[in-house]
C-alpha cells in the first residue's frame, strides 16, 4: 500500500514537472509520435462509435433535394478545410494538424456506420482538432443533408459539384 502511494505521488510530481517545465511542444508543426497518434485515433473512434451507433439516418437520405441542400451548406461552411472537386488546397487545410480529411479523394462511399458517425461529428465537432460543432446553428435535418452530400463527394466530378451547389443556392 505504501509503495502504491509513493508511486502515485511520483507520477503526480512527474506530470506536474512535465507541464511546468514547458518541455512539451504544443506547436502544430511538432508531429505526434506514431504511438500517440494510434492512441488518439483509438480514443476518437470508440468515443464517436458509442455515441453514434444508435442514430437512424432518414429514409430519404439519397434524395436529390437533400443533396442540393447539403451542397450549398458544404460550399459555404466546409470547403475551406475539407476542399472539393476542382478546388486547390487552401492555406487553412494545409496548416491544420490533424489535417481535415478530403472527402472527394476517399476511395469508397461511406458505409451505414460512416453516415451515423459523420452526423455525430458534424453536430458535435471534435476537441483540439479545429473541427467545429455545427449543431448549435443547424438543425438535425440540415446536418443529415450535409452527411448525404459528403457521402457522395468521392464519386463526384467538378461539374456535378458545381451543379449541386448552384441548385442548392437557388
Ligand atoms: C476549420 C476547419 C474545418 C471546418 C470549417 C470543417 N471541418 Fe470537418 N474536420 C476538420 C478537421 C481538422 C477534422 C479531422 C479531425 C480529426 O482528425 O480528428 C475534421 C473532421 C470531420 C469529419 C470526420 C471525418 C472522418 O473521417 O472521421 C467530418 C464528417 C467533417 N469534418 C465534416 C465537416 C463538415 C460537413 C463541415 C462543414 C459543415 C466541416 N467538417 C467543417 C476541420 C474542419
Amino acid at each position: 500500500m505504501k509503495k502504491l502511494t509513493l508511486l502515485a505521488l511520483a507520477l503526480i510530481i512527474g506530470a506536474a514537472l512535465f507541464i511546468w517545465t514547458g518541455v512539451y511542444n504544443i506547436g502544430a508543426t511538432d508531429k505526434h509520435w506514431a504511438v500517440t497518434n494510434d492512441l488518439i485515433e483509438a480514443l476518437r473512434e470508440r468515443s464517436i462509435e458509442v455515441r453514434s451507433e444508435d442514430l437512424v439516418p432518414p429514409d430519404d437520405i439519397d434524395d436529390a433535394a437533400r443533396l442540393a441542400a447539403g451542397a450549398a451548406n458544404y460550399q459555404e461552411m466546409c470547403v475551406t478545410c475539407h476542399l472539393a472537386p476542382g478546388t486547390q488546397a487552401t492555406e487553412l487545410h494545409e496548416g491544420l494538424y490533424p489535417q481535415p480529411p478530403v472527402f472527394y479523394q476517399n476511395d469508397a462511399e461511406h458505409d451505414e456506420h460512416g453516415l451515423q458517425s459523420n452526423f455525430w461529428v458534424i453536430k458535435n465537432g471534435i476537441k483540439l482538432t479545429g473541427m467545429p460543432a455545427w449543431g448549435g446553428s443547424h438543425t438535425d435535418d440540415e446536418i443529415w443533408s450535409l452527411v448525404a452530400f459528403i457521402n457522395r463527394l468521392s464519386v463526384m466530378s467538378d461539374k456535378e459539384y458545381q451543379a449541386f451547389v448552384a441548385e442548392g443556392k437557388s
